[in-house]
C-alpha cells in the first residue's frame, strides 16, 4: 500500500527517494510523487501510475537538493491520479501521508473559513494546512506538530519540509508503521526499512504518539506531551535475499517455484527430525492450559487460518474458531482466560489484524502472532512469534507465504498434540515425516508435463467469465484459496464453493459454459474422495465443464467424467492435502493472468500490505 522515503543529508535526494520508493514499488499503487526543497521553495513532480512516469517527469527537470520526501499513493479518498498524489502543500508546509484522517470534512470546512485553498479530493490535503495554521501561532516545529496530532482522528505515518528550515524533516505516527534510517551526515526515513536497505542497516523505529525532527547529523525525538525521549538504534541484518527475479518473469512465478525450498528451509528451523522434536521458540504461557485457540487474518492469510482449524482439531483435540480481522472487533467475545489468540500475517502490518490484535491484549488475551516480517508492529505487540521462514515475498498475490503458514500451523498443531499429550510418539514422527516430504513432493507439481497441461488449460480458461472451484475436508479450504488467487490475478469471477454446499443453491448458475475446478485428492484415508466425485457427476449432469484435480488413482477412477485433468501427487495424510494441491491452482492463476495480458506482480486494485481498514 502506500509507501513513504524521505532523505535529509548530503547527497541528491531525488535519485535515493526513487530508489527507495521502487522498493516498495511490490506494495501496490496507483500513483507516485515526490517534493524537494531548493532555493527556498518547494518543487513538487507528481504521475498517475507507475514510478516510470515519475522518473520521466523528473528527468525533464534539473533538481538539485539534499532534502526530499517521495511517496506512493494507494487511493482511498479520490481517484488515481496526479492532483490526488502525494506531497500536499500549503504554502509552506508539504506532506506527505500514509493512514486514513478520519475527521478530514469537519478539519477542511474549519481551514476553509480561515482561508486555506484545497486543490486535491484527498483526506491528506487537510494536513498540511492544519500544521500551517498552528506553525503560524507558535512559530515551531514541534509545537505545530503536537497540536496538529491532538485534532487528527484516524491514522497517519508523516513526513513534513516546512519552508525556511531546509535542512529539517519532522516526521509523526499514529497507526501507520515508520522508520528512520541513520547514515554519515544524512538520515532517512520510510514506510518500511526495505526502502532504505541499499543506505543504512542502523534504524530506529517510530512507535504510535512519537514524533521526530530529523536534520543530517541529529534526531531528536519526544512524546505527546512534547517531552523528550530517548530510542534506541536496531542494527538490521543485511537482508538474505535481495529483490530479484533470478531470472523468471515475474516475482509470483519465482515465488511459486521458491515454495519446495521454504517448506525445507521452515523444517530446518523449528524441527529435529532425527529426534521428532520440534523446537518452536518459548512461550510466555502455559500451553496445556489452553482449550481453545482463536486465529485471526484476512484474506490468503485468513485461509490458512482455516486450514488450522482442520488440523488442529483433527490432530490436537482442541477447539478452534477462526474469525475475519475486519469484524473481530465488531461483535462481542465472551473472552476466555484458557483461549489462545494466533494472528497470521505475512507483513505483520495488515490494518485490520493488527487492530484484531490491540482489541485482544486490551483485553488480557494471550498472543501468537505468525508472520514473515519478524521487525513488523504485529511481531513486535504479542507474546511469542513464530517467523514464517518464506523471505521477502514480493508479488502481491500471497503464494510461498501461505504454504509457510499451513506448514507452521501443522507444527503447532503437532506441538499442542504433544503438550496435551493427545499423540504418541510414533504418530508424532510420522506426522513430521509426512511434513518433511511435501517439499520433495512438490517439486513434481513443475515437472515440464504437468506445466505443459497448466499453460494448455490456463489459455482455455481465459475466456472464460465465471468459475467454480469445490472441495471437500481441507481441500475445501484449498477450493476458497485458489479462487481468490484466480480473481486478483485473472479478474475473472470465481468462487470456492464447499462441494456438499453446490445443490444448495450455486449448482444454479452450472451450464456448459462453467469451468468447475474440483479439488479431490485421492487419499487412502480420506473418504471425502467419493463424496466430491459424487458433487463433480452432479456438475457434469448439467453440462459444467470439469477440470479434475486429483492423484494417479482418483484421476483413473473418475477421470472419464472431466474435460480436463491435473494430476497431484499422492497425499500421506490432512498436512500434504493442505500444502500440495494449492500449488497447481496458483500456476493456474498466474498462467491465466500472464495470457489475458495482466499485471501479474501488481494487479489492479490490490496492495500488498493493507494498511487502511
Ligand atoms: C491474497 C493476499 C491477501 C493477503 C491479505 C492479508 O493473495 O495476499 O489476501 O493475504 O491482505 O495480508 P497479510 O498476510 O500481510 O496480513
Amino acid at each position: 500500500m502506500c509507501g513513504i522515503v524521505g532523505v535529509v543529508g548530503n547527497k541528491n535526494a531525488t535519485s535515493i527517494i526513487i530508489d527507495g520508493l521502487k522498493k516498495l514499488e511490490y506494495r501496490g499503487y496507483d500513483s507516485a510523487g515526490i517534493a524537494v526543497v531548493e532555493n527556498g521553495k518547494f518543487v513538487t513532480v507528481k504521475e498517475e501510475g507507475k514510478i516510470t512516469n515519475l522518473e520521466k517527469a523528473l528527468s525533464q527537470q534539473k533538481i538539485s537538493s539534499s532534502i526530499g520526501i517521495g511517496h506512493t499513493r494507494w487511493a482511498t479518498h479520490g481517484k488515481p491520479s496526479k492532483e490526488n498524489a502525494h506531497p500536499h502543500a500549503s504554502s509552506n508546509v508539504c506532506v506527505v501521508h500514509n493512514g486514513i484522517i478520519e475527521n478530514h470534512q469537519e478539519l477542511k470546512n474549519k481551514l476553509q473559513k480561515s482561508g486555506a485553498k484545497f486543490l486535491s479530493e484527498t483526506d491528506t490535503e487537510v494536513v498540511p494546512h492544519l500544521i500551517e495554521f498552528h506553525f503560524e501561532k507558535t512559530g515551531n516545529i514541534k509545537e505545530s506538530l503536537l497540536a496538529t496530532a491532538k485534532e487528527i482522528k484516524g491514522t497517519f505515518a508523516l513526513a513534513v519540509m516546512f519552508k525556511g528550515h531546509e535542512n529539517v524533516i519532522a516526521v509523526a505516527k499514529r497507526g501507520s508503521p515508520l522508520v528512520l534510517g541513520l547514515g554519515e551526515n544524512e538520515n532517512y526515513i520510510a514506510s518500511d526499512y526495505y526502502a532504505l536497505s541499499e543506505n543504512t542497516h542502523k534504524i530506529i523505529a517510530l512507535e504510535d504518539e512519537e514524533f521526530a525532527i530529523i536534520t543530517p547529523d541529529k534526531i531528536e525525538f519526544f512524546n505527546e506531551q512534547g517531552a523528550e525521549i530517548k530510542k534506541s538504534v536496531k542494527v538490521m541484518e543485511p537482508e538474505k535475499a535481495r529483490i530479484s527475479k533470478d531470472g523468471f518473469d515475474h516475482f509470483m512465478l519465482k515465488e511459486i517455484y521458491e515454495q519446495p525450498r521454504v517448506l525445507e528451509e521452515t523444517i530446518q528451523a523449528y524441527v529435529d527430525l532425527s529426534s521428532s522434536s520440534i523446537h518452536l521458540p518459548n512461550f510466555a504461557f502455559d500451553l496445556k492450559s489452553i482449550n481453545k485457540i482463536t486465529i485471526i487474518a484476512c484474506g490468503t492469510s485468513y485461509y490458512s487460518g482455516m486450514c488450522a482449524k482442520y488440523l488442529i482439531e483433527e490432530i490436537a483435540g482442541v477447539e478452534v474458531e477462526v474469525d475475519i480481522a475486519s469484524e473481530f472487533r465488531y461483535r462481542s467475545h465472551p473472552f476466555r482466560e484458557d483461549n489462545l489468540m494466533i494472528f497470521v500475517s505475512q507483513s505483520g502490518e495488515t490494518a485490520d489484524t493488527l487492530a484484531a490484535l490491540k482489541f485482544a491484549k486490551q483485553n488480557n488475551q494471550k498472543i501468537l502472532s505468525i508472520v514473515n516480517a519478524p521487525h513488523s508492529t504485529m511481531a513486535q505487540l504479542s507474546d511469542v512469534v513464530v517467523r514464517t521462514v518464506a523471505g521477502p515475498e514480493i508479488g502481491v498475490a500471497s503464494t510461498k507465504a501461505y504454504t509457510a503458514q499451513v506448514t507452521i500451523l501443522g507444527l503447532l498443531a503437532i506441538h499442542f498434540a504433544c503438550v496435551k499429550g493427545r499423540i504418541s510418539p510414533e504418530k508424532k514422527a510420522k506426522l513430521l515425516q509426512e511434513l518433511a516430504e511435501s517439499g520433495s513432493k512438490m517439486t513434481h507439481l513443475f515437472d515440464e508435463k504437468q506445466l505443459t497441461n497448466i499453460k494448455k488449460i490456463s489459455k482455455s480458461l481465459t475466456r472464460a467469465k465465471n468459475l467454480l472451484y469445490i472441495g471437500r475436508g481441507i481441500s475445501q479450504i484449498t477450493a476458497f484459496e485458489a479462487a481468490l488467487k484466480f480473481r486478483e490475478l485473472s479478474y475473472i469471477n470465481a468462487q470456492g464453493i464447499a462441494a456438499g454446499e453446490l445443490k444448495h443453491g450455486t449448482i444454479a448458475l452450472i451450464d456448459n459454459k462453467m469451468p468447475v475446478i474440483v479439488i479431490a485428492p485421492h487419499n487412502a484415508n480420506n473418504d471425502l474422495f467419493e463424496k466430491t466425485a459424487s458433487n463433480a457427476q452432479e456438475v457434469n449432469a448439467r453440462g459444467g465443464k470439469i477440470i479434475f484435480v486429483s492423484d494417479k488413482k482418483g484421476i483413473k477412477q473418475f477421470g472419464k467424467m472431466a474435460n480436463k485433468k491435473i494430476e497431484i501427487p499422492e497425499m500421506s495424510g490432512i498436512i500434504q492435502e493442505a500444502i500440495l494441491p494449492v500449488i497447481s491452482t496458483q500456476l493456474l492463476a498466474y498462467y491465466v493472468a500472464l495470457y489475458k495480458g495482466n499485471d501479474v506482480d501488481q494487479p489492479r486494485n490490490l496492495a500488498k500490505s493493507v494498511t487502511v481498514e
